[in-house]
């Protein structure tokens, strides 16, 4: 490879693709060159913004030999179709979660990329934090012992108008709910951690948001096969919102991250890197829990400088949508645990029913 710079187009130019843009700019070897958008206002805008191409179609942006590698940032139920193009075309694929709305789609898509020989990762950006970071090393060496619980607690708001800003936001069959579309995030954090899982049981509700179909709130138990059990409350209802905590806990230690601060840490057995650990995160830093645009892009842009560097070094990307799969089905398993009003043993296999309920 001679290139200096990697190539990025960037697919859907609404709410998160400044998010993208600013994490290729401020890449080591990246170079944004389009944006992509059935929308001309938006496209046109950000283009114009960050002084590069648009494109109102992906068959054109593809066909552009300067992009290698395409950001799929469209509704959740039109990443299926893009990715498949882009490995068509041989681009390198870095997707918005989830990465699909199925584990059909899922695998179709990972087979493809792996065929066609290229990376495919997933910007479920929160597993770069240093705080989760350091968490899962801390996993791994063993200093929790035993797991215990591994808990996600996102209380959230999102007024009305997020949901209508958009019309994906509130479609079930374009993969709209609380669920799918923020505690995604922290589900996978908690997979990440503590996975895999063994058993799911959900209950959803729509709290505050009664002009939309879709639960704005889910409850729900996660058992790990590890022996260790975990709730999630995610919510777009409880107003202003506030930092989601991560909280981990086993016999011989306990870790909780807010937002992305490192609010406790403490294990029987000190060790000299602990204090440095108790610094992380900024208070300062917002982490969306109020609004759908209030947070950073440095989780992006660490996720997007690993996708250049996996194509400079020749090895895969460190968040493979492979390792994004296990997410995606516990969060399948809690929409069919919900509406079946049991508990549903993994592994699951889609039913489609759950996203036209
Ligand atoms: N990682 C994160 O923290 C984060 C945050 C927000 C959103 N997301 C994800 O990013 C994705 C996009 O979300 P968003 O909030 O930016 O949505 P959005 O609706 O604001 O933007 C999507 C854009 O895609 C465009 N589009 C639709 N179909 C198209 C097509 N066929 N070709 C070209 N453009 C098309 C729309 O016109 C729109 O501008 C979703 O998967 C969402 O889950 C991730």
């Amino acid at each position: 490879m001679t290139k200096d710079r990697l190539g990025f187009g960037i697919l859907g130019a609404g709410l998160v693709a400044p998010f993208h843009a600013k994490g290729i700019v401020h890449a080591d070897g990246g170079e944004l060159i389009a944006f992509c958008d059935l929308d001309q206002g938006r496209v046109q805008r950000l283009a114009t913004e960050y002084g590069v191409q648009a494109y109102s179609s992906l068959a054109e942006m593809l066909a552009d030999p300067r992009v290698d590698i395409v950001n799929v940032a469209l509704p959740n139920h039109l990443h299926y179709d893009a990715v498949m193009a882009c490995a068509a075309a041989g681009k390198h694929v870095l997707t918005e979660k989830p990465p699909a709305m199925t584990l059909r789609e899922t695998d179709a898509m990972v087979a493809a990329c792996r065929q066609a020989g290229v990376r495919f990762g997933c910007t479920v950006q929160c597993r770069v934090r240093k705080a989760i970071q350091a968490i899962r090393g801390a996993v791994e060496a063993g200093r929790f012992g035993a797991l215990l619980h591994a808990d996600a607690y996102m209380k959230w708001f999102r007024p009305a108008e997020y949901y209508r800003q958009d019309a994906w936001r509130s479609l079930r069959r374009a993969g709209a709910g609380v669920t799918v579309q923020h505690a995604f995030h922290y589900i996978d954090l908690l997979q990440y951690i503590a996975g895999p899982a063994a058993r799911v049981q959900a209950q959803m509700t729509n709290l505050a948001h009664p002009g939309v179909e879709l639960e704005d709130t889910l409850l729900a138990f996660i058992q790990f096969t590890s022996g260790a059990q975990g709730v999630v409350e995610a919510s777009t209802a409880l107003w202003p919102g506030t930092d989601v905590r991560i909280e981990i806990n086993g016999t011989d230690g306990t870790a909780i991250m807010s937002g992305e601060r490192v609010v406790a840490w403490q294990f029987r057995e000190d060790r000299p890197e602990d204090q440095e650990i108790r610094t992380y995160g900024s208070v300062a830093q917002a982490t969306g829990a109020s609004s759908a645009t209030a947070f950073g892009f440095a989780d992006h842009q660490v996720v997007i400088q690993d996708m250049i560097d996996a194509i400079r070094e020749q090895r895969d990307v460190v968040i493979p949508v492979a390792t994004v799969r296990p997410t995606l089905e516990i969060v399948l398993a809690m929409y069919q645990a919900a509406a079946r009003r049991t508990t549903v043993e993994l592994p699951v296999t889609d039913d489609d029913s759950v996203w036209s309920a």
